[in-house]
């Protein structure tokens, strides 16, 4: 990103020449091709999201119905709801709160729509809070992996290693203390183009590294178990509740709902594809996620591991796989490491509406808003910490700290804000300034767009919501 510009001298500009709305800019910075924003999306999407939550769920929802409908969530949903997003964010150019108030004065609709943006702003900072925990364990696990513990481990002893490792309250807080104190570092500096370069390298290695593990996973003579396990149709695991969950994991995985795709669009130039771009990001996600689930199921299964383990998953399944491999210390390191940078560009984004929130609002510095945002978010994360240990029987409506905050967030929150932004979107803003800031050349494509928008999405999440709450 580059060009930041006061926001004084930007609000005369626009007084005193009497420039058209549309051709605000963000006092923040802006993209500087298309393939960064590509870069940045995906950075922000791929995340613990993919590797670490999108198998465990897939695996307690009994595989490949969660996987069909997930996938289903993601093309219905998910793209239309991504550009949708973008779209607000590019046409409003500020932190979610002051885009959606500007959106909607220029709809000339009410400023309750700003709520949209304090809800989705709040979600990041509960969000941040607990993925900085499990980015807290990909940090634990480097140390675990170069200094040898992964060779010759068994199921069992992956899965006793991992239950040290969380159950000790001060290594969590240590590493969840790390990773907030990184997240906070990129985040106080700007996203400077450093970011975004090591991004377009380390995203691809990743990829890489996942196929390895896949052909890995090949070698087990379980790899048709797995693929079975993830695309043979199979309901009966399958509930309410299970359909709430992959339509909340497809918000989360994409990022959407919250206000992190509308400030990355706010960074958007403006001579850019939405749509085009937009579907690019929610494929390469989806990618990941499915290439994730087929490196790590034949492993379950050769290892006799439970796909259901939860959380734990792939920290007691990918341990054993590198444990057996020749090189397994040093790819087993790697691993992580890259599983560490996705979760770091993820969290970047998380705290990005609330950080962008401060400076707007509080005519705060970025670092200043850094330093706060950092500390209310460290804190908030103690919770989930103490939720694998101390307090584990300390529980509420069955679920630990750590499930209330993910159920609330992923579940309600992300879908919730889905729904107000696809409102917003499709019924309160004009045709005339979606069809134009999308800038479709199909009018097709813009008609499915604008039905999914107004009818499909808030139609859809609103049932899914309901009957998962249990209101029929
Ligand atoms: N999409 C990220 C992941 O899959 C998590 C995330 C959610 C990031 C919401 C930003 C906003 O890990």
């Amino acid at each position: 990103m580059h060009g930041s510009r006061p926001l004084k001298a930007h609000r005369n500009n626009r007084k005193s020449t009497g420039m058209r709305t549309h051709d605000r800019q963000s006092i923040h910075g802006q993209w500087s091709s298309r393939l960064t924003f590509i870069m940045a999306a995906t950075g922000a999407a791929v995340g613990l999201g993919n590797i670490w939550k999108f198998p465990y769920l897939t695996g307690i929802h009994g595989g490949s119905a969660f996987v069909l409908v997930y996938m289903l969530c993601v093309a219905v949903l998910g793209i239309p709801m991504m550009m949708a997003e973008v779209m607000l964010g590019r046409r409003g150019r500020q932190t979610p709160i002051n885009t959606m108030r500007t959106l909607a004065k220029e709809a000339n609709a009410g400023q309750g729509w700003q709520l949209i943006g304090w809800f989705g702003t709040l979600a990041g900072v509960l969000i941040l809070s607990y993925y900085s925990v499990i980015g807290g364990w990909t940090i634990g696990y480097i140390v675990h992996a170069a200094t040898g513990d992964f060779s010759g481990l068994s199921g069992d002893g992956a899965t006793s290693l991992f239950g040290d490792f969380v159950g000790n309250p001060w290594i969590q807080v240590a590493w969840h203390t790390a990773f907030m104190l990184i997240t906070m570092f990129i985040v106080a500096r700007g996203v400077q183009s450093g970011l975004e370069k090591a991004v377009s390298y380390l995203m691809p290695a990743l990829l890489v590294l996942l196929l390895v593990l896949v052909g890995y996973a090949m070698t087990t003579g379980y790899f048709m178990q797995g693929l079975a396990f993830l695309f043979t149709p199979d309901f009966s695991h399958f509930s309410g509740t299970s359909m709430l969950t992959a339509m909340g994991q497809a918000f989360f995985s994409l990022s959407l709902g919250m206000g992190t795709i509308m400030v990355y669009g706010s960074y958007l130039p403006k001579d850019i594809s939405i749509a085009g771009t937009s579907v690019a990001v929610a494929l390469s996600d989806t990618m990941v996620a499915l290439i994730a689930g087929m490196a790590i199921f034949p492993i379950v299964f050769a290892n006799a591991l439970i796909p259901g383990a939860g959380p734990s998953l792939i920290f007691e399944t990918i341990p054993v796989a590198f444990g057996h491999m020749a090189g397994g210390t040093f790819f087993g390191t790697l691993f992580f490491v890259l599983l560490l940078i996705a979760a770091w560009t993820s969290s970047i984004s998380l705290i990005e509406p609330a950080v962008t929130m401060m400076i707007e609002k509080f005519n705060m510095t970025r670092r200043t808003a850094a330093v706060w945002t950092g500390l209310v978010t460290w804190l908030l994360g103690l919770g989930t910490a103490f939720s694998f240990n101390v307090w584990a029987e300390v529980k509420m409506g069955g679920l630990t700290f750590f499930e209330q905050i993910d159920f609330l967030t992923s579940n309600l929150m992300l879908p919730i804000g889905a729904i107000g932004m696809a409102i917003f979107a499709g019924w309160v803003m004009s045709k005339h300034v979606s069809r134009e800031e999308l800038g479709m050349n199909s009018a097709a494509g813009y008609f499915i767009w604008h039905a999914l928008i107004r009818v499909i999405a808030p139609i859809a999440v609103s049932i899914v919501l309901l009957h998962a709450i249990g209101l029929f």
